[in-house]
């Protein structure tokens, strides 16, 4: 059984998202087995693991910038935390052989992810659509009036 397995709960209605975050929990199965028994596979898995979530992250922080997000708002903020603990336990893997650091990351991401994608992901899904934001061109049909961190960040409970 997977850390982590899609199922209704975590669809958006974004099917940009939807897919990404399909592809994440995939990518994330294939770092748990790996991580099971390593060899010199796990090191290319997790490569690619921090490879999907930096763009996975970065489509998400660049639809909230092109459509009024302050840059350090708190859903980036936890993108960055996420991706720096990422980088660390790479680079520690890659440096100094820590394998046993992959086993304890992928529950850590599994139980980070839920909330995340429910409330900040959920939250961005729901001004994407309240804005008629259009992810392939970075347009909107209705854009906010003045631009509120403040709704913005109400959009997305759970930040801190
Ligand atoms: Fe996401
Ligand atoms: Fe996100």
């Amino acid at each position: 059984m997977s850390a982590l397995t899609w199922s209704d709960h975590l669809a958006l209605q974004q099917p940009l998202m939807d897919d990404t975050h399909r592809e994440f929990i995939d990518l994330l199965a294939a770092l748990e087995a790996a991580a099971a028994s390593p060899s010199a596979g796990l090191l290319p898995c997790l490569d690619r693991f921090v490879e999907h979530t930096e763009a996975h992250f970065g489509q998400e922080d660049a639809w909230m910038a092109s459509i009024g997000f302050q840059p350090e708002n708190c859903h980036a903020r936890q993108h960055a935390e996420v991706l720096q603990l990422l980088r660390e336990v790479q680079r520690r893997v890659r440096e100094d052989g820590r394998v046993e650091m992959v086993g304890q990351l992928v529950p850590a991401l599994a139980e980070w992810f839920v909330p995340h994608a429910q409330n900040m992901d959920g939250g961005l899904a729901q001004v994407m659509q309240a804005t008629g934001f259009d992810p392939a061109t970075g347009t909107m049909t209705n854009p906010p009036q003045a631009p509120s961190d403040a709704a913005f960040e109400a959009a997305a409970p759970g930040c801190h």
